[in-house]
């Protein structure tokens, strides 16, 4: 018998409730890009060669072995760039459309698949920055929107079969492997690695925001700007563990603006859901790809998207 208590699974009840919404915000992970085929972090999807993906996304990780951090990153950017966004991007792009002052993305994501389905730039905050800018370790210096592949040739990723590179073939393999010293880490001699063109001192690293690191402030002042405006009707909660903080911190923001949550997710309540794990009755759960329910429960505001999948 089903529960009688929330959250709403039901896509119905969820129309209703979005056609009457004046303010939506989205707030999404790794999740939204994995049916374009991009890993995510935790789980299944987050380990790179022997590492835990997480273990890499450090300054520490950085200053202690540069030529490892930035063969992960080209391959990102690589994959990054063999992908194609998917349906949840598209949708979540006709929904800015439609409500161009109403509606913000937020998204951890750097992949850039959502700049890439069209999203309008002002309305997608970019928590994380992105895998294609390119920063320097020790000054100010950034490039926006550098898409050379591979970035350098000593980071070209020939193959899958780079054995610098080739991910795990799965992820018990790959905790075996990473907890055994004997594992060959062949990386790169940080003197042959891009140096800034401004300093010179300075490794160039990609524009990223690492564990421990401040997220871009200007993003999070528009953020605030946007959320102080006035009351919050619903936040879609996308394909994120909402663990990392300050990001998964806008769930709670937005139910204090009186936000109805949605959780679109693979996992259900049973799995790893953070900041957004305490739904309460009136909220919503709509467990699966976010790829395929994102076009689904927004079609009363975005119609049928035609040619995407
Ligand atoms: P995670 O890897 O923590 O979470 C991905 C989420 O997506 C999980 O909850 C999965 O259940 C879900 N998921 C997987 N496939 C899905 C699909 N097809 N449809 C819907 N959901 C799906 O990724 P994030 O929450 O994005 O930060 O991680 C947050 C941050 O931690 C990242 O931005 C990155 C990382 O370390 C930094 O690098 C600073």
């Amino acid at each position: 018998m089903a529960s009688i208590h929330g959250p709403i699974t039901d896509v119905s009840e969820f129309h209703e409730v979005l056609k009457s919404s004046k303010r939506i915000m989205a707030l999404c992970g790794a999740g939204l890009s994995a049916a374009s085929g991009l890993g995510t972090f935790r789980g299944a999807g987050g380990m790179w060669r022997n590492h835990q993906a997480t273990s890499l996304a450090t300054p520490e990780a950085f200053e202690q072995d540069p030529g490892l951090v930035w063969l992960f990153y080209s391959y990102r950017r690589h994959k990054a760039l063999q992908a194609k966004p998917n349906a949840g991007h598209y949708a979540l792009t006709e929904l800015s459309k439609e409500m161009p002052d109403d509606f913000i993305t937020l998204t951890q994501n750097v992949d850039g698949l959502s700049q890439r389905a069209g999203h309008p730039r002002e309305q997608l905050k970019l928590l994380h920055g992105s895998l294609f800018d390119i920063k320097c370790f020790d000054c100010d210096r950034i490039e926006l929107n550098n898409y050379d592949d591979p970035f350098h040739p000593l980071l070209a990723i020939d193959s899958e079969e780079d054995s610098r590179l080739a991910p795990a073939e799965n992820t018990e393999q790959a905790r075996a492997a990473y907890e055994d010293p004997n594992v060959d880490t062949t990386t790169i001699n940080p003197d042959d690695l891009p140096h800034c063109p401004d300093c010179k001192a300075g490794l160039l690293r990609p524009g990223v925001v690492w564990f421990g690191e401040d997220l871009p402030e200007d993003t999070l002042d528009e953020v605030s700007e946007w959320i102080e405006k006035d009351k919050i009707d619903l936040i879609l909660v996308i394909g994120t563990t909402a663990t990392v903080w300050p990001a998964a911190g806008y769930v709670s923001e937005a139910t204090s603006k009186g936000a109805k949550v949605a959780v679109i997710n693979m996992d259900g309540l049973d799995g790893e859901l953070g900041a957004a794990s305490n739904l309460r009755d009136d909220d919503f759960l709509f467990q699966g790809d976010a790829s395929k329910i994102l076009p689904e429960i927004l079609k009363p505001i975005i119609g049928e998207l035609e040619g995407v999948h």
